[in-house]
């Protein structure tokens, strides 16, 4: 058997990961209407039906507060190309709407808050269900609408358009550059 390192439990100590997070911009709306933007890696899809995801959040986070009293989120699909954006953004201070981290709100098809313009796909959740764990919650949202780039359509490749990316470790991340065909299943 291969020589294995043990693992810390603490997710703050890997490296390498052996997880990644895609990294998406979570728009939720503040009590006076106002957009917040703020950038997850907690996500992932848990089921085809109802297409359910899930999203993990420090409680005390806007985000969090603002789907807990509205039920409602966008997640946005960034390329690499707003990486030095998504990590600036968490600094910028509260209130915190898209315009505010130089990105542009478009409006929704089914839910209050915004789009963001500049990413590459966008998908319109409403909460059904949430765990909390402490001071983090596990929020469980229905996709209820979805886009993604037209752009991605037209070309050979589309994840070459999407250019989606994830987090590994504290300021470090993954792109998808492309993907590949299985070439012969077992
Ligand atoms: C790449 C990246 C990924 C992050 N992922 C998460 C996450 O999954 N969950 C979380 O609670 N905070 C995460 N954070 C930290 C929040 O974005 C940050 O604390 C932010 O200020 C919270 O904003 P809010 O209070 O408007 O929700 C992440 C930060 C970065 C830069």
């Amino acid at each position: 058997m291969k020589e294995k390192i043990s693992l810390d439990a603490d997710k703050r100590r890997w490296s390498p990961s052996p997880l990644v997070g895609q990294i998406v911009l979570i728009t939720t709306l503040n009590e006076d209407g106002q957009s917040n933007i703020a950038p997850k890696s907690w996500i992932s899809m848990m089921a085809f039906q109802p297409p359910l995801l899930a999203l993990g959040c420090n409680l005390t986070h806007w985000t969090a507060q603002n789907i807990l009293r509205d039920k409602e989120f966008v997640v946005n699909v960034p390329g690499e190309e707003l990486v030095g954006q998504v990590w600036g953004m968490h600094a910028v201070a509260h209130a915190r709407p898209v315009e505010a981290v130089g990105l542009t709100p478009v409006p929704a098809q089914k839910v209050r808050p915004p789009l963001v313009e500049e990413c590459k796909a966008h998908l319109e959740c409403v909460l059904v269900n949430h765990l909390a764990f402490g001071a983090e919650v596990i929020f469980f949202g229905e996709i209820v609408a979805g886009s993604v780039d037209r752009e991605a359509f037209e070309s050979t490749d589309p994840y070459e358009h999407l250019k989606m990316v994830v987090f590994l470790e504290n300021g470090q991340f993954g792109v998808i550059e492309k993907s590949r065909r299985v070439e012969k299943p077992i």
